[in-house]
């Protein structure tokens, strides 16, 4: 299979990448680098540097016939999406309609999305699966399901059909170790107490302490990475035999709240990890666990790397090599 990876060299595009050239599938890679890295891509993928906002290299890019495309350059910081809507409606809707009309002109008929648990907002029930009410309460939120919304749309109008996968939160690294590039500037919980332990914050603000939950901090399904990307080969293969769209919730199915992953990262790494108590985020939901019965069922996908030791032990692995990398240098 030809896999075109938009915004390839992030995070979890890296490791999504990794997973199909596994499997000898014939990988390439758009990303504009302003958070991706190329270091990150791996030299067996064919690198295109490009904008999803620039329709012309897009449209390039999709002249080289694919069989399949994977939507990955989103922003992604929830809390800042409130604080800066036009960043993310730019980027994120504006963006992806561009490459997804550009699809269907290029008639390149199977689309894979990068979506979210974001798009649920404040669950009024848990597990949360696919049929739950959709009613994001953070911007970020609204622009997935916006995209979502249009593939819809589009599907029904044109010959073309997409999975969506809602991730819960991604974290972890790859367990080989071939991925040690870290996201520049993180937001993310996991990625900051990794920092804080590192020793290059000070310390960790844990955003709210009085939610309705057994300690009071913020719960939330995590789910590694690599199992995220085991779920875009699935996709890919479902579209290619069933010709059927499909949205998908990929999560662990449990819970962990600020302060046990903050308990664990102290276990793990043996450090202090500073931490001190601040207002709620706006934006953020209690709690949040997902149910992946139909992920199960439609595609044969389980969470098999997503234990709380399995995440935190294979970023801290990243982090210490990068520390080992910058001490050669100084
Ligand atoms: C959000 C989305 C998620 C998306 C992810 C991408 C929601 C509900 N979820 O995850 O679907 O994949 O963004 O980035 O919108 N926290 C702190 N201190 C910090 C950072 C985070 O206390 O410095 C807390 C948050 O309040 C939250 C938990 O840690 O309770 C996880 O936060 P984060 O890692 O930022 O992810 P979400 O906002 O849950």
């Amino acid at each position: 299979m030809k896999v075109l990876l938009f915004g390839g060299a992030g995070y979890i595009g890296t490791h999504v990448a990794l997973a199909f050239l596994e499997r000898n599938d014939t990988v390439g890679i758009f990303d504009n680098l302003s958070s991706g890295l190329r270091s990150n891509v791996d030299e067996r993928c064919r690198f295109i540097e490009g904008d999803i906002l620039n329709k012309d290299q897009v449209k390039a890019a999709l002249s080289e016939g694919w069989d399949a495309v994977v939507h990955l350059a989103a922003f992604k910081a929830a809390g800042e999406s409130m604080l800066k809507p036009f960043k993310y409606s730019e980027n994120n809707i504006t963006g992806s309609l561009n490459l997804i009309t550009e699809c269907v002109r290029a008639k390149v008929k199977n689309f894979i999305l990068s979506s979210s648990a974001a798009v649920y907002g404040e669950p009024s029930y848990l597990p949360v699966d696919e049929s739950h009410p959709t009613n994001p309460t953070n911007y970020y939120g609204y622009t997935k399901l916006c995209i979502e919304e249009n593939l819809k749309w589009y599907s029904k109008l044109k010959d073309f059909n997409f999975v969506s996968l809602r991730y819960f939160n991604a974290a972890g690294y790859d367990g080989d170790g071939r991925m040690l590039g870290l996201e520049m500037n993180p937001a993310n919980l996991i990625p900051v107490v990794m920092e804080v332990a590192a020793g290059l914050r000070p310390n960790l603000l844990v955003f709210g302490d009085d939610y309705d939950t057994p300690d009071g901090t913020g719960v939330r399904d995590y789910v590694h990475v690599t199992d995220l990307a085991k779920g875009h080969l699935l996709a890919a293969d479902y579209l290619l035999k069933n010709h059927q769209n499909l949205i998908v919730n990929l999560g662990s199915e449990s819970g962990l709240s600020v302060q046990q992953i903050i308990d664990t990262a102290r276990e793990i790494t043996g450090k202090g990890i500073d931490v001190q108590y601040v207002e709620r985020r706006p934006g953020d939901p209690a709690k949040l666990i997902a149910s992946s019965t139909k992920a199960k069922k439609e595609l044969g996908w389980v969470a098999e790397h997503s234990s709380v030791e399995s995440i935190i032990a294979s970023t801290w692995k990243v982090y210490q090599a990068n520390q080992k990398k910058s001490a050669m240098f100084k």
